[in-house]
């Protein structure tokens, strides 16, 4: 067993700490954008029909879904740190592999290789960030991981746009992904191991010593804390425990919303807005793809909106006020093609910015900020797995059935179908979802245990004994 290093080390700020693991974030948001963009070209160069097309886009959803079911054991075993240094080099090699790919057979290879890394990432930042934040900060912290998302969905609009200029193709779009891969890499390597899992391996002297060396925190509170809940149950966690009374509420929550995150249909405003945009009369391909990075900007800015909000207003209100905002977007996108598209640009940008905004200020951030708050710590990396593994599984069903709806519904059908759901997503928000902010992560375990009531900090069992075991 590791001994707690005895001399004085530097302190480092959470925002650093969070920052690094965000990259995954960013990863995430490129690698799933830049293919947008770089089809294109693919096409060319592969000469590709379009189910080999549709393959090139899913195949990263598939990666994503493998990803996030293998990372729950490897994120237990290992520790969040190692887990996300494999991810950084994972990223990298995979980059430049993707660029180098001689034919179409290998392309998808890599790209699925990929994928692996964006499903294992949207698993491992979101746990990391939210086991190493100060409670009352947690959900502000948690929400730069979903900022990184858009940041990166934004930039691999920007980049694709730059080297499609310089006439470079495709190589060059998921090179670049190589950069944010370094950097996570290296910036990785300067941070710390969660306190938490350091505890649920029973190392409370590692424990305490990251709890020293993060600024701002409180180590004699957070390991009370962490030591209090962990006796309470002291068995391994078990996959099995998340099915178990109690958490199966955690569970109904985590996975409700992860699904619903992707069946009120953000992708298919992320992946198809240029044809949106093309189909109520945006005629140049250029002013289409111009509307989408406004989409995108949008998208970032909102979430930074967000931000500030979620430990202020709280998790629900947002989630309400986002739901209701999303159910009128769609209404009105709806409307437009029901009543007939052509020339009705203007009220489509409206309707799309309504909707992006509300998703931005609520269901994007939130229902990952959740997946990583609501589990114990001896189930948390299991439950955010199986949330995550929920939420590509469902991205993946919205991706693939998205066309044929529109054939079958009608694009007025489709999006007020996605609109549906948004109200489906309300009463699952007001009747389920507790309200986390200003709660520790082992008050949310109370909550559970407790029948779905909140037990004040100060119930839990003071930590009269030393740390060391
Ligand atoms: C979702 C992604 C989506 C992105 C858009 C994320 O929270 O999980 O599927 O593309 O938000 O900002």
């Amino acid at each position: 067993m590791e001994q707690a290093n005895p001399r004085p080390q530097k302190q480092l700020s959470v925002y650093f700490i969070t920052c690094v693991a965000a990259l995954g974030g960013l990863l995430f948001g490129y690698d799933t954008g830049v293919i947008s963009g770089a089809q294109l070209f693919l096409v060319q160069t592969f000469s590709l029909n379009s189910q080999q097309q549709e393959l090139a886009v899913s195949c990263v959803l598939v990666g994503a879904i493998i990803g996030a079911v293998i990372t729950g054991k490897i994120n237990d075993a290992i520790g969040r740190k190692k887990t996300l240094l494999g991810l950084g080099i994972l990223f990298t090699i995979g980059a430049i592999l993707t660029a180098i790919a001689p034919n179409f057979v290998l392309f998808l290879l890599f790209r699925l290789i990929v994928g692996i890394g964006i499903g294992s990432a949207s698993s491992v930042v979101p746990t990391y960030i939210s086991e190493m934040s100060p409670f009352q900060i947690r959900g502000k912290l948690v929400t730069f991981y979903q900022l990184a998302v858009t940041i990166g969905i934004a930039l691999s609009y920007g980049v694709d746009l730059y080297f499609a200029h310089l006439g470079m193709g495709w190589p060059p779009m998921f090179a670049s992904a190589a950069i944010p891969g370094v950097l996570l890499t290296v910036g990785i390597l300067m941070s710390l191991e969660t306190p938490r899992w350091y505890a649920s391996k029973g190392r409370w002297d590692d424990a305490r010593g990251v709890l020293e060396r993060i600024q701002g925190a409180d180590p004699d509170f957070e390991l009370n804390e962490i030591h209090s809940s962990l006796s309470i149950d002291q068995q391994k966690g078990r996959l099995a425990d998340l099915f178990g009374p109690g958490l199966r509420w955690a569970l109904l929550v985590g996975v409700g919303l992860a699904v619903l995150q992707q069946f009120v249909g953000v992708n298919t405003v992320i992946y198809y807005a240029p044809t949106i945009f093309q189909s109520v009369g945006v005629s140049s391909a250029s002013s289409a793809i111009l509307a989408t990075s406004v989409v995108g900007i949008v998208n970032v800015l909102a979430t930074i909106v967000a931000l500030f909000l979620v430990d202020k207003a709280g998790r629900r209100i947002l989630l309400i006020a986002g739901c209701i905002g999303m159910i009128i977007g769609l209404g009105l996108l709806g409307a437009v093609f029901a009543i007939g598209p052509t020339h009705a640009s203007l009220v489509t940008l409206i309707a799309l910015m309504i909707y992006i905004i509300a998703f931005a200020i609520s269901m994007g951030p939130v229902f990952w900020l959740m997946s990583a708050e609501i589990f114990p710590t001896k189930v948390r990396a299991a439950g955010a797995s199986t949330c995550s593994f929920s939420n590509w599984v469902a991205n993946f069903l919205v991706s693939v059935t998205f066309l044929t709806l529109i054939n079958g519904l009608g694009s007025a059908g489709t999006f007020w179908l996605y609109g549906i759901i948004g109200v489906l997503t309300l009463v699952f928000c007001i009747t389920l979802v507790p309200e986390t902010k200003g709660k520790t992560l082992e008050q949310i375990e109370g909550y559970w245990m407790n029948n779905r009531h909140w037990v004040p900090s100060t119930q839990h069992t003071p930590l009269s004994t030393g740390h060391g075991d």
